[in-house]
């Protein structure tokens, strides 16, 4: 039987970091990603874990090409990256909104960087915000919105853009607990709608599992790929699958991966006292 091609095709990507050379360790690089390789298929949700600093928003810039990789072959839809199209919603949203925009004038931005003709432009964002059944307020500007709002409108103004690949780095780990709930399952129902192929890191293993079709563990500094776990969770997803065996199943697991890559801090925590 013919294997079916992935859609996001990731094979080897290593990074090194040029750094001032450390007295202890006698080099002057630091090693960022090691080997990266995974595959996704078109339309799924995966999430990306993985110890503090260990190089996951260094992987995203690879992705969307804002830095060159030391090696390694990245493929979209069969596109190169500097080919496909990337919605990213980087890890600070407060600094990716244009304070100066309205709300509208923020989801206008990829619209008139692809050139859409202005009049134009509203029609599309009328049309996009009723395919998706969501509503912002057009007239106000980020900084009267909700953290949650703000977040929100960072991802429908990636979405609008129509990317190959959506790439989520964090997006609510700034929020608080009522509104980190909601957004999950906002997040979802927009990607039900979109059917966009995405990729979501997250610190919150419970997240990372609630949200996936596929779990992707990352080890500590230099990242390699440690698991690839799928959730096998059903769709449309809500709470109550939080409370099922299959969920305690694959957490368990993440957890058991993701502990054994942070041992060595815990340790150094002991050792010093904390
Ligand atoms: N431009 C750069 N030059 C040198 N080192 C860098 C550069 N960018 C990132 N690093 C280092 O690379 C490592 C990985 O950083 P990165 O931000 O990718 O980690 P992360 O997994 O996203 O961390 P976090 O969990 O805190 O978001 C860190 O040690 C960081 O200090
Ligand atoms: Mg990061």
């Amino acid at each position: 039987m013919a294997q079916e091609r992935p859609y996001l095709y990731v094979r080897g990507v290593s990074k090194h970091y040029d750094t001032a050379p450390d007295p202890r360790l006698g080099s002057g690089g630091l090693r960022v990603l090691d080997n990266i390789s995974f595959t996704a298929k078109q339309g799924e949700f995966v999430t990306i874990v993985g110890p503090n600093g260990c190089g996951k928003s260094t992987f995203f810039r690879m992705l969307s090409d804002l830095e060159d990789m030391d090696y390694g072959k990245i493929l979209i839809g069969g596109k190169t990256i500097e080919e496909a199209k990337i919605g990213y919603v980087f890890q600070n949203y407060r600094e990716s909104l244009y304070p100066w925009r309205t709300c509208l004038g923020n989801l206008m931005v990829p619209l008139e960087l692809d050139g859409v003709p202005r009049r134009e432009r509203k029609k599309k964002v009328d049309e996009f915000l009723w395919r998706l059944d969501m509503s912002v307020r057009e007239d106000a500007y980020p900084y009267e919105l909700s953290g949650g709002q703000q977040q929100m409108l960072g991802i429908l103004r990636a979405l609008i853009y129509e990317p190959d690949i959506l790439l989520l780095d964090e997006p609510f780990s700034s929020l608080d607990f009522q509104t980190t709930l909601y957004m999950h399952d906002k997040i979802m129902e927009v990607w039900e709608k979109t059917g966009v192929t995405t990729l979501f890191i997250s610190h919150n293993i419970h997240e990372a599992v609630y949200l996936a079709d596929k779990v992707v563990v990352f080890s500590k500094r230099p990242a390699r790929v440690v698991e690839v776990i799928e959730t096998k969770l059903p769709r449309p997803r809500d709470y109550k699958v939080t409370e099922s065996d299959q969920f305690f199943e694959v957490r368990n697991r993440v957890m058991e991966l993701f502990r054994d890559e942070i041992m060595d801090s815990f340790l150094f925590m002991e050792l010093s006292g904390f």
